[in-house]
């Protein structure tokens, strides 16, 4: 490895500026995939959250000769058999005649709606992050991270996005959206998958 450069397997502006404030205080050159427009859309084709955060930061490292850093997340709802689990972007794709402007809208509606009925104690769930970096010949590492809590009756709160209004945090009682972006990173799943990370990261980049 010459070059000193990690690419972060995503093009939300917000993603990459999270990860690439943590990085950057290891040295390391931080760049999302908007800087390799060659790279095409990477199809997330796994079952689980490791597969999906492993075969986007080998395409990645692959199609761009550097480290790459990938992370899959999603909601697992425990009365609902775990899903939507890693399809929770798509999870309201087959039924677009719910109501909600948004994807994250519409895949809010369905979630109550599979859940009507279902009493407080039943609505147990947690968000679950798998984050992984792939060196281009293929060697890599993972860390997960998980935020256990339940899913509210009725949304709240108007930070964040997907179902952070419905989920709510047991530690303080708030929804997820209700909490500022370092009350959330403190606790979420994906704050502690990219702690968990850094603490690899030196024997990672070492080899
Ligand atoms: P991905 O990891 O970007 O593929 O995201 C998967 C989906 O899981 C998102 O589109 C959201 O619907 C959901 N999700 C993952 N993390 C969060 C979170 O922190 N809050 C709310 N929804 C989340």
């Amino acid at each position: 490895m010459t070059k000193a450069t990690i690419v972060l397997a995503t093009r939300n502006a917000g993603k990459v500026s999270e990860l690439a404030d943590a990085l950057r205080a290891y040295g390391l050159d931080v760049l999302g995939l908007d800087a390799f427009p060659q790279v095409g859309e990477i199809e997330e084709t796994g079952t689980t959250f490791e597969e999906n955060a492993l075969l986007k930061a080998r395409a990645v490292a692959e199609a761009t000769g550097h480290v790459a850093v990938a992370d899959d997340s999603g909601l697992e709802v425990d009365a609902l058999e775990r899903r939507p689990g890693v399809y929770s972007a798509r999870y309201s794709d087959d039924t677009p005649d719910l109501p909600g402007d948004t994807r994250d809208a519409r895949n809010n509606a369905k979630l109550l709606l599979e859940l009507d009925g279902v009493p407080a104690e039943r609505r147990t769930a947690r968000f679950r992050c798998v984050m992984a970096a792939c060196t281009p010949d293929g060697r890599h590492v993972v860390a997960e991270g998980a935020w256990e809590g339940h899913i509210a009756l009725a949304p709240e709160g108007d930070n964040g996005f997907g179902y952070d209004p419905l989920f709510i945090d047991p530690q303080s009682g708030l929804h997820s959206a209700q909490l500022s972006r370092d009350e959330k990173n403190a606790r979420s799943h994906r704050g502690k998958a990219l702690r968990r990370l850094l603490e690899l990261w030196p024997a990672f980049w070492r080899g």
